[in-house]
C-alpha cells in the first residue's frame, strides 16, 4: 500500500526551497557587504571607480572594482541579484499559509491571549505585514532617515512595538514567527521596491547618456545595510519554533529586542573587520554581545519558585488525567484533533510510561514554558503545570 502524506511533502518542499533561497540571499548579502568594505582606493583605477578589491577563491584571483554610481557605458552582460530574495519570501510566505494560516487554530491562535477566529487572525497578520512596510519605508524616506544611527534606533523601536503587539494577539510561537516574517518582508520589500527599481533608474539614465543621481545609489546602499544587520536576528527567530524557552516565556517581546541587539552587534564585528578596522574598534563587540546573551538567557530562565505543598502533590493517576485532558487529543496514535492524522512529532502521551519517556520534554514544553498544549484550547492552568513539574522533579513516581 502506498500512503502519501501530501501535506508533509508540500511543507518539506517549501522548507527546502526556503532554506536554499535564504542561504543564497544571505550569502550574496554577506559577500557584497564584505566586498564594499574591502574596496581600496588605488592609483591607476579607471575613471568612476570608487575602489577595488582582490579576492582569491576556487583556484584563481578575482579583481573586483566598484563604480559609483555607474560606469560610463552599459556593460553588454549584467548579472542581477534579486531572485534569491524573492524566492525566500515566496517560499516563506507559502510556509506561513500552510502552517500558520491553515493550522491557525493550533499554531497561531491562543484564546487566552486573544479570543479571535481564524479569519481575524489571518487578516491581522496580512495587515501587519503591509502596514509595517509602509511605516518603515515612510520613516526611511522622511527627514529621520538622514541620520543612520538615529534611523536604526527608530527601526529597532518599531520592531519592538510590533513584537509587543504580536505577543498580545497570537500564541507565543505564532508571535515570534510573525516578528521574523515581518522583518523578512521588510527586507525583501527593500530589494523589490527600492534597491532594484533604483538600480533600473540608474541604468536607464546611463543608457540615455545622462548622469545618474547619486542619492539613488545611496538609498539602495542604506537599505541593503539594514538588511544585512537584520539577517542574524531573523535567522534566530525563524528557527526559534523548536525552542519554547525563546518564544513562550513571559515578555517574549523583550527577548526579540535582545536577539536583535546580539545579532546586530555580531554583524557589526564582521562588517568592521571587513572594513579593515583594527584595535579598539573590534574589541567591544564580542564581549558586549556575550553580556547581552547572558542577560537574555537569565531573563528567559528566571521564574518564581513555586512550592507544591505535600498535600497538593499529584500522583501518577492525576498526571495521567491532566495529560488526557490537555494533550491526548493530539498526542495519540490516532489523534481526535482533526488537524492531525498521527501523533505530532511522534510524541504519544497515552500511557504513564509514554509520559515518563517524554518527562524532560514535557517539562520544557508545558511546565517551564506554555508552548504546549498547542493553541491551549483546553485552557491548561498554571496550577496543573506546576503540579506536573513537581511530579517530574520528584522523579515521576508511579503508584502501584
Ligand atoms: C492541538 C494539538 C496539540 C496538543 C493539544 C498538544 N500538543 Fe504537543 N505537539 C503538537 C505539535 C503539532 C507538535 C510538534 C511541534 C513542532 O512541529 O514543532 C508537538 C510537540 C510536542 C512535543 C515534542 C517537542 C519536541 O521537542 O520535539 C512534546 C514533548 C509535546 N508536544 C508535549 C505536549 C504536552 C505535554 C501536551 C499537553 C499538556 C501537548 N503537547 C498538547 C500538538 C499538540
Amino acid at each position: 500500500m502506498i500512503e502519501i502524506a501530501y501535506a508533509d511533502w508540500i511543507e518539506l518542499g517549501f522548507r527546502w526551497l526556503h532554506l536554499i533561497a535564504g542561504i543564497a540571499w544571505i550569502g550574496s548579502s554577506f559577500y557584497f557587504m564584505f566586498l564594499d568594505y574591502s574596496l581600496r582606493q588605488d592609483d591607476g583605477l579607471p575613471l568612476g571607480v570608487k575602489g577595488a578589491s582582490w579576492n582569491v577563491h576556487g583556484g584563481g584571483f578575482y579583481f573586483m572594482q566598484k563604480y559609483t554610481v555607474a560606469p560610463e557605458k552599459m556593460p553588454t552582460e549584467l548579472h542581477w541579484f534579486k531572485w534569491e530574495a524573492y524566492f525566500t519570501w515566496i517560499s516563506g510566505f507559502s510556509l506561513m499559509i500552510i502552517i500558520y494560516y491553515w493550522g491557525a487554530e493550533s499554531f497561531l491562535i491562543d484564546k487566552e491571549v486573544m479570543d479571535i477566529n481564524v479569519w481575524q487572525a489571518v487578516a491581522i497578520s496580512l495587515a501587519a505585514f503591509v502596514l509595517s512596510w509602509f511605516i518603515y519605508n515612510g520613516i526611511c524616506k522622511s527627514k529621520l532617515g538622514k541620520n543612520d544611527l538615529f534611523l536604526s534606533i527608530i527601526v529597532f523601536l518599531m520592531i519592538l512595538l510590533a513584537s509587543y503587539g504580536f505577543t498580545h494577539v497570537y500564541s507565543g510561537r505564532g508571535a515570534f514567527v510573525h516578528v521574523g516574517a515581518m522583518i523578512g518582508t521588510i527586507m525583501v520589500a527593500n530589494v523589490f521596491f527600492i534597491i532594484i527599481p533604483n538600480q533600473k533608474i540608474i541604468i536607464k539614465a546611463l543608457v540615455d547618456g545622462e548622469e545618474p543621481a547619486q542619492f539613488l545609489g545611496d538609498e539602495g546602499k542604506q537599505r541593503s545595510t539594514h538588511n544585512n544587520y537584520l539577517t542574524l536576528p531573523v535567522l534566530l527567530m525563524m528557527i526559534s519554533s523548536h525552542f519554547p524557552m525563546i518564544f513562550s516565556t513571559k515578555h517574549s517581546w523583550l527577548v526579540v529586542g535582545l536577539v536583535i541587539i546580539v545579532g546586530g552587534i555580531i554583524r557589526d564585528y564582521f562588517n568592521s573587520k571587513n572594513q579593515g578596522k583594527t584595535g579598539n574598534r573590534l574589541k567591544w563587540q564580542w564581549p558586549s554581545a556575550s553580556i547581552f546573551m547572558i542577560i537574555l538567557i537569565l531573563f528567559v530562565s528566571h521564574r518564581d519558585v513555586v512550592e507544591v505543598l505535600e498535600e497538593n502533590q499529584l500522583d501518577s493517576t492525576d498526571v495521567l488525567a491532566i495529560v488526557q485532558t490537555h494533550c491526548v487529543s493530539c498526542h495519540a496514535a490516532k489523534p481526535s484533533n482533526k488537524d492531525f492524522v498521527k501523533a505530532p512529532g511522534g510524541v504519544k502521551l497515552e500511557t504513564i510510561n509514554d509520559i515518563k519517556k517524554y518527562g524532560s520534554k514535557i517539562m520544557k514544553q508545558s511546565v517551564l514554558t506554555n508552548a504546549m498544549p498547542l493553541g491551549n484550547d483546553t485552557q491548561m492552568t498554571d496550577k496543573e503545570r506546576q503540579g506536573i513539574g513537581d511530579w517530574i522533579r520528584r522523579g515521576m513516581p508511579v503508584d502501584e
